[in-house]
């Protein structure tokens, strides 16, 4: 029997639909999952009379393909990926090829990159963004690792990416876990859009008094800007239409305000921290879903503050797509970009991944969950100028903020008056405040810790490295 082009390891739904993908165009598969039964299902189900065979132990699994092997793992991050690569490693011959598809903490793909390349078959730390959905019709995949493995692997990955205007949305991103990075900053990107679209929701609905069908109207309307047209609007203008079948009421209405998350956003935040990035919008967002998760003490409090005091605020009116709060949505969505590209380029230099700004703009354009026609313009401001400090001065940007900061402004004044968190907007409002600020108040900051600590300051009128007695 002829062998397969292709193994899949973990038969969750994006493991399933990346290897139907995988089947689609050319590629004949061979599948493994810790439980058997699954794999039966899965042959018996949606993988009926397709080129993908089953295996019932990794040793079986690795015989069905042919050499070099090339094997996709889509397993839960973390212990279970090494449990997956500790039990495959003793089939595994030279030149074969381990892709990691999870959402690995990039640390954990450096360490494997190193242990498993000196064993001589190669390791791929892949992103993969785009839901179910785009595992099946076109992902947008970001893998890192040493080139030669990337090259073994381009022509099946570019076949399975969504495709874009201008090419595939895969490339060699570089070296190491420099992969999920990237999928991790990709990933603090979507926490802070998908909480910048609900901050808008809620003050349509509780500042404004528009029900589901009237806000998802403005979601539609939105979409049809090149500002906004995105992926994320579009399904948010989605959810807003869904009704429960029980009683056809809006479903979103009886969703729990509780976010999950599963740990991407956390790692970005703490990579920016750690690497000196300011990403505030992004750390907004990640906080919110951990407010969101004290429902508990938040009825509490509700209960001893008051509800906020219901106010009627104009924010424009909504056959024009109310342009204050589109002001405050374009900015903070600008903002999470920014600060995401900023964080890139940062880790780039520290970890020497020698990222190509403009690449990482076009695979994002299809295939994920970030994508957006803002994403053609951050290519092109990366393209014009590679060693762009900040998105926001670059020309198109600036134009924008400047247009549009009136409006982000009123809407956290707005939003402050009637007592309703935006924690996304009004952090948006102090980043790019600060940023264009040529002198800050640190200068009392640094005042203070050479008062009480003698740490020195610097002056700007004269070089050098000073301190006073301050309390004489
Ligand atoms: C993607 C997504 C995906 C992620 C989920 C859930 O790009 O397809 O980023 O990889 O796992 O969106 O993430 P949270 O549970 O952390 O929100």
């Amino acid at each position: 029997m002829a062998k397969a082009h292709f193994g899949l390891i973990g038969l969750g739904v994006m493991g399933e639909n990346l290897v139907l993908n995988a089947e689609r165009n050319g590629f004949s598969s061979v599948v493994y999952n810790r439980t058997y039964s699954k794999t039966e299902h899965f042959l018996n189900g949606i993988g009926e009379g397709k080129a993908i065979s089953g295996a019932i132990d990794l040793k079986d699994f690795v015989n069905q393909l042919e050499r070099p092997r090339r094997i996709l793992m889509m397993v839960k991050a973390g212990s279970a990926t090494d449990a997956v690569i500790q039990q495959i490693s003793q089939y595994l011959e030279e030149d074969d090829l381990l892709i990691d598809g999870g959402n690995s903490l990039f640390s954990d793909t450096e360490r494997r990159v190193a242990e498993l390349e000196s064993k001589s078959f190669g390791y791929i730390g892949m992103g993969v963004s785009g839901g179910a959905k785009g595992a099946l019709e076109g992902p947008s995949m970001m893998p890192g690792g040493t080139k030669s493995s990337y090259t073994a692997i381009e022509s099946l990955l570019t076949k399975m990416a969504a495709q874009v205007e201008d090419g595939p949305c895969v490339t060699y991103i570089g070296p190491g876990g420099s992969g999920h990075f990237v999928k991790t900053v990709h990933n603090g990107i979507e926490y802070g859009i998908e909480q910048i679209l609900s901050e808008s929701y809620d003050l349509m609905k509780r500042v404004c008094g528009m029900n589901c069908d009237q806000i998802s109207e403005v979601f539609g309307m939105w979409n049809q800007t090149e500002e906004l047209s995105s992926y994320l609007v579009e399904i948010t203008e989605k959810c807003l239409q869904e009704k429960d079948p029980d009683d056809g009421t809006d479903l979103v209405e009886k969703i729990m305000d509780k976010a999950g998350q599963k740990g991407t956003g956390l790692w970005t935040v703490i990579s920016a921290l750690q690497l000196g990035a300011s990403v505030p919008t992004i750390y907004a967002s990640l906080n919110a879903r951990v407010m969101s998760s004290m429902k508990a003490q938040r009825e509490n409090a509700e209960i001893v503050f008051g509800p906020p005091h219901s106010s009627y605020f104009d924010l424009g009116s909504q056959s024009d797509g109310m342009p204050p709060l589109m002001d405050a949505v374009v900015l903070s969505t600008i903002a999470s970009y920014a600060q995401g590209m900023d964080l890139l380029m940062l880790a780039s230099r520290e970890y020497n991944y020698d990222l190509h700004m403009p690449s990482i703009a076009q695979i994002w354009k299809g295939g994920c969950i970030i994508r957006s026609t803002l994403l053609t313009r951050i290519q092109e401001a990366f393209l014009s100028k590679p060693d762009l400090p900040n998105l926001i001065v670059d020309p198109w940007f600036t134009d924008q903020i400047k247009q549009r900061l009136p409006g982000l402004a009123k809407v956290v004044s707005v939003s402050a008056d009637a007592g309703i968190p935006v924690p996304c907007f009004s952090s948006t409002l102090d980043y790019i405040n600060s940023y264009k600020t040529a002198r800050l108040p640190q200068n009392l900051v640094q005042a203070m810790r050479d008062c009480f600590g003698s740490h020195t300051y610097e002056r700007t009128d004269r070089i050098g490295s000073f301190h006073t007695e301050w309390e004489h």
